[in-house]
């Protein structure tokens, strides 16, 4: 009680709450659009599950949300089924067949910056229409056409521009010919904020898609375009690739905390491995010696980041290439007992640079919750890596690359305290999938689903989404708080805590300095979408983080 009572204090003082959360008996979806999340509670409301509605809001996402809503990208699927049993599915990109291991570095075998993330080469083999039709195939209800069809009215008949899309218009027309016509009105001009924005070239490749399922996109016209254009353009995608793309489904990881389970990734994710090595830490914790937001909880809380991280960096990769990662081990409560004690509660371990560490991660992905009536959730993030991916696109496909080969670890053996790993579990392969941050999770409790949850962010997805689970399900919060409270960030190396400015007190952020931990405040971590289940009244509660301009949680 104590503790409710301190973070209520604590979350009055700190938190900035500027959105309500959306109560709904029936159904909900959140997502980073709420002319999208009104798309997929559509589709609920003609009789579609969970699968249904994620399927025709990512569709929707494609053309409202293309700083990361996309089918030029890929991610992951976590679908809980009402009757308990749970199922992922991995959508990722690829590294296409004419990939080398060596392709980003110069003749000293050193990286040419930026090299992994420019131009048609940072282009991964994308996952999106294949994983979505996989879901479809295997556990949808609706006709696939009338999944895609809200997508394609919205990109034929046009939405009204965003403020936020209006100032990418502006600010990402100078990156490429493709980004200087993406926004553009009839006339050629950039469309203006509230104008009407339609992309009739994107419509008619959404229609190949939805009159040819998986093919449409993997084969055929688009398919042609996509080789044509890569092989224009010195990009490496074939037919052959696109051709040889395949969704797979996988067997989620479970683990547990205090009474609930939590269903989420397996690698390629890190997101699930990390996420439940850092909830185990924590159910060792005594809270009322680090009530939430004190100096030991952040300590605490930073320390397993720490620990998560290193394990991350050092083990995890595609799992079609690295046959022995040890997933039980660090996802076990033994495991987690040695992590929790070797922290030092008096002072901050340091994190040793020769040994494993971070390679830029992009911060533009997008997530989306959804609840049925039934009780079905998913939880699907997926991305092109940065916002607007590569920046690049066929005229004739009207939809933007990724840049996700960006997420291998270029260079081959080399790790250093500012940015690169070189461990050999996520090196550049062919066709082998590169290691993500992507969280989408689950959290179950007596068979039920009682939270969905996930975020984009890149590498801070798997602690912003680990906070807001413990913020829930350990400290009690409604959704809406969980999400808005304040976060931290540390991931192993850089070896620096990073925390939402305003939302921690100045004492608080001294006392962290005085013993060991680097502190940099940052505007904001994660952009949450989630949804809590007041199972005594049968209640959806859904909220979408207030970073979101454009975001909305959409029930019935
Ligand atoms: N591109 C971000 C991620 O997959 O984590």
């Amino acid at each position: 009680m104590k503790i409710k009572l301190f973070y209520l204090i604590a979350c009055a003082l700190f938190t900035t709450i500027t959105n309500a959360q959306t109560y709904a008996k029936n159904g909900m979806v959140v997502s980073d659009n709420s002319a999208a999340s009104k798309v997929g509670t559509e589709i609920l409301k003609k009789g579609g599950n969970a699968i249904d509605a994620s399927i025709a809001t990512a569709f929707a996402l494609a053309v409202t949300h293309p700083q990361a809503g996309n089918i030029g990208g890929g991610g992951f699927l976590v679908f809980m089924k009402s009757d308990g049993n749970a199922t992922t599915i991995d959508f990722r990109e690829k590294a296409p067949l004419k990939a080398t291991t060596n392709m980003f570095l110069d003749k000293d075998g050193n990286l040419i910056a930026g090299s992994n993330h420019n131009g048609l080469q940072s282009v991964g083999v994308p996952g999106t229409v294949a994983g979505l039709y996989m879901a479809h195939k295997k556990y949808g209800k609706l006709p696939w056409a009338s999944l895609v069809q809200p997508a394609v009215d919205l990109a034929e008949n046009g939405v009204p521009l965003s403020y936020t899309l209006y100032k990418h218009a502006l600010h990402y027309k100078k990156e490429s010919e493709f980004m200087a016509n993406y926004f553009t009105n009839e006339k050629g001009e950039i469309t203006q904020m509230d104008e009407i924005w339609k992309q009739p070239v994107l419509a008619a490749t959404l229609k190949e898609i939805r009159d040819n399922g998986k093919d449409g996109f993997y084969k055929g016209k688009v398919a042609k375009e996509i080789a044509r254009f890569m092989k224009k353009n010195d990009g490496l995608i074939t037919l052959k690739d696109l051709a040889k793309y395949e969704a797979v489904e996988r067997a989620p990881l479970k683990g547990t905390y205090k009474g609930h389970d939590i269903f989420v990734m397996p690698p390629p994710s890190s997101g699930g491995v990390a996420l439940l090595e850092m909830m185990n830490i924590m159910e060792l914790a005594d809270f009322n010696k680090a009530p939430f937001n004190s100096t030991p909880y952040v300590h605490l809380v930073a320390e397993a980041m720490r620990r998560a991280f290193a394990d991350r960096a050092e083990h995890l990769g595609d799992p079609d290439f690295n046959l022995n990662m040890p997933l039980e081990k660090l996802t076990s409560k033994e495991f987690a007992k040695n992590r929790y004690n070797n922290i030092d509660w008096q002072k901050a371990s340091v994190s040793d640079s020769t040994k494993y560490g971070q390679i830029y991660d992009g911060t533009n992905t997008t997530h989306l919750s959804v609840l049925d009536k039934d009780g079905n959730a998913v939880s699907l993030t997926y991305t092109l890596e940065h916002s607007y991916g590569s920046r690049l696109g066929s005229p004739k496909l009207g939809f933007i690359f990724n840049n996700e080969m960006g997420d291998f670890n270029p260079q081959p053996g080399y790790t250093n305290s500012k940015g690169l790993i070189g461990s050999a579990a996520n090196i550049i392969k062919p066709e082998k999938r590169m290691l993500s941050s992507m969280t989408p999770t689950i959290v179950a409790k007596d068979g039920k689903a009682v939270l969905v949850i996930g975020s984009p962010g890149g590498r801070t997805i798997i602690n912003t989404v680990f906070q807001t689970v413990l913020n829930v399900i350990e400290f009690d919060m409604p959704i809406h708080m969980a999400i808005e409270t304040m976060k931290i960030h540390h991931q192993w190396l850089p070896d620096r805590i990073l925390y939402e400015r305003g939302l921690l007190s100045p004492d608080t952020v001294k006392a962290l300095e005085a013993m060991g931990h680097t502190m940099e405040p940052r505007g904001q971590l994660g952009r949450l979408m989630g949804i809590t289940v007041d199972s005594d009244n049968k209640v959806y509660v859904g909220a979408s983080d207030s970073s979101s301009p454009d975001g909305g949680a959409v029930g019935y």
